[in-house]
């Protein structure tokens, strides 16, 4: 979703703020802008709908020296996607870039506009833009100005703000993410709403709390100063080395990100336990299996609630703790019971998810412990909970996740084996090593026959619709792999347990209807009955299964062995992989644009 990067200092902003939200881009948008101050002091504006290489062609030959700058990556939600809704939106000598929702736009669009304000826009950003120029003709400070604009909005959003007047950025933000940065060697100032985006660049991170006012001057003696929203200084921020690094965003050898991210999972799951029963990494397992609720609340959000499905799995037939596993945006607004004793368990990629937020938020409300399983190490989400594992997956820059949901699964494993006494015991971690490396194995293995799934994914990928089938354990994987195939390949996909077809789906089946029929160990001999069913009615059935099976490959228009021996309880995530590699094969026959599906971002910060 929309990115936010501003930058002040001796170096040319303009530069550093483009660089930022090149990082930024993974996220998904649609339009981009800077506005800047010049070495003239004079306040420039550039936007462009369309990639950030369309802005870049907007500056080719400029040669400005800015010392200060703000830019703005937008995922469109109010007005459509063109150069005057992008941002940044200017008005004499301030400009602003926004990311979120104001919830109030259009009854303080009306007001604005009756009081004389000219909207040149349709987003709801060009708001706060007229609460400020309304606010500062009252001859208010920039600070005060700011304070009094944000009070008047409701959602959640970040603000940030260039003011030539003052040579100054302020910012402010409710529950939507925001980091600032220095480099006091460089004496460069940063602001962004990702840390990923300052890696390198700045050494020092601030995460102001909700309705912190950022203050980025190089008047300040720190270059940054905080005030609550008196105006009275805050120290209502956490403050943190920075220590990501850029790492390696280029693609390698592969054509896309998924690619290279579905490549990735052998190598992260064997590094997963080598960190989780070692030293810093034990310390935090065994933190995090201190407290063993009555209850879960697990609540995430799209492939999250997937994997988080699977835990909810590993909670109940290991550790006997009941799992009530929700969709964070329906947990939100439905008053759950949170019970003493119980805990929220949320699980993330990005940790900026807005309704996972929310979700988490009602849980300290209601004073239960709160838990994170997340790829983030500072995120909103890793902030905000009591206790938190990281999945360390790494950087994942396809839109559509995999080794996320791979890792988050995995986690959720060492989760439930640190909540039962057996974490303590040597033999037990020792085995549960073996089970993760033999995993790995078999997805290389998995890996290695790529070219045969991408010939079964070149016989049907024009079929009209798929269902992805499974039960018991593989009914989770069977909603991801729906989920996968639709969001890359634009193909109507369901995900059903398989012993819900003949309650209505069913009567959807023919000939140009695939069955992907995800058939595991458990539960062998019903999910084959399910085949059947479909079979006679004429579908078309692709099955993974157990390797070498005669039955299976004879019932099947398409068969795809693999060898599940060993794996026990983490077969679904293993299966789960040929779900990725067979949408990852499908989209590449339709033509679509896989990392950076349409319509979608990578994280999803508004509600
Ligand atoms: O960052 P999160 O894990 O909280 O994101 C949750 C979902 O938005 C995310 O998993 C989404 O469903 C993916 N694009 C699926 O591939």
């Amino acid at each position: 979703m929309c990115g936010i990067v501003g930058h002040i200092g001796p170096k040319n902003s303009v530069d550093i703020v483009l660089e930022g939200l090149r990082r930024l881009e993974y996220r998904g948008y649609d339009s981009a802008g800077v506005s800047f101050i010049d070495e003239h002091d004079e306040l420039q504006i550039y936007k462009k709908s369309g990639k950030l290489d369309n802005l870049k062609g907007l500056l080719e030959g400029k040669d400005f020296q800015a010392r200060m700058c703000i830019g703005h990556t937008r995922w469109a939600t109010h007005g459509e996607v063109n150069d005057t809704n992008s941002h940044p939106h200017m008005k004499d000598h301030i400009s602003i870039v926004h990311n979120g929702i104001i919830e109030n736009a259009s009854l303080l669009r009306k007001e604005l506009a009756t009081g004389g304000y000219e909207f040149k826009s349709q987003t709801d950003s060009e708001v706060f833009l007229a609460l400020l120029t309304r606010e500062l003709a009252k001859k208010k400070s920039f600070k005060q100005a700011m304070l009094d604009s944000f009070a008047l909005v409701e959602g959640n959003s970040a603000f940030v703000v260039l003011n030539k007047d003052v040579l100054e950025i302020m910012s402010i933000k409710k529950g939507a993410p925001l980091v600032c940065g220095i480099n006091s060697v460089n004496s460069e100032a940063f602001i962004s709403s990702d840390p990923y985006a300052l890696a390198g660049m700045a050494s020092q991170l601030y995460f102001p709390a909700d309705n912190v006012l950022c203050h980025l001057s190089p008047k300040n003696k720190n270059l940054i100063n905080f005030y609550d929203n008196k105006g009275n200084p805050s120290e209502d921020f956490m403050s943190k080395k920075q220590d990501m690094s850029v790492g390696p965003t280029d693609k390698g050898e592969f054509e896309h990100f998924m690619l290279k991210e579905i490549h990735e999972q052998p190598e992260l799951i064997r590094s997963l336990t080598q960190f989780y029963f070692h030293g810093e990494g034990l310390e935090s397992l065994l933190k995090a299996g201190e407290f063993v609720p009555s209850k879960f609340h697990m609540t995430a959000c799209g492939t999250a609630y997937y994997a988080g499905l699977l835990i909810r799995d590993f909670l109940e037939n290991y550790n006997k703790i009941p799992c009530s596993p929700e969709l964070a945006s329906e947990f939100r607004y439905r008053n759950p019971l949170l019970q003493k004793g119980e805990s929220g368990l949320f699980i993330s990629q990005s940790g900026e998810t807005a309704d996972t937020l929310a979700a988490q938020e009602l849980c300290t409300e209601n004073n239960i412990k709160t838990l994170s399983i997340v790829n983030v190490d500072g995120s909103t989400l890793f902030r905000n909970c009591n206790n938190n594992l990281l999945i360390r997956a790494g950087m994942e820059i396809g839109v559509a996740s995999t080794k996320a949901f791979t890792q988050q699964a995995l986690t959720g494993r060492l989760l439930s084996l640190a909540l039962s006494k057996e974490v303590n015991e040597e033999a037990s971690r020792v085995k549960l090593t073996a089970k993760f490396s033999l995993l790995a194995e078999k997805i290389d293995h998995l890996i290695a026959r790529s070219e045969e799934i991408k010939d079964i994914a070149e016989s049907i990928h024009n079929h009209k619709g798929f269902f992805y089938t499974g039960r018991g354990v593989y009914f989770p994987v069977a909603l991801e792999g729906a989920l996968k195939l639709k969001e890359i390949a634009y193909v109507h996909a369901e995900g059903y347990a398989a012993g819900e077809l003949k309650h209505g789906p069913i009567a959807m089946i023919d000939e140009d209807m695939v069955n992907v029929a995800l058939v595991g160990p458990e539960l062998f001999e019903k999910t084959v009955s399910n085949i059947q069913e479909i079979k006679a009615r004429k579908g078309v059935i692709l099955s993974i299964g157990p390797k070498d099976h005669e039955e299976l490959a004879e019932l099947s228009d398409y068969y795809f062995g693999i060898d599940f021996d060993g794996l026990e309880e983490l077969s679904p995530i293993y299966i789960n992989v040929v779900n990725q590699l067979l949408a990852y094969y499908i989209a590449k026959y339709k033509g679509t644009d896989i990392d950076k599906p349409r319509n979608l971002a990578k994280s999803v910060t508004v509600e």
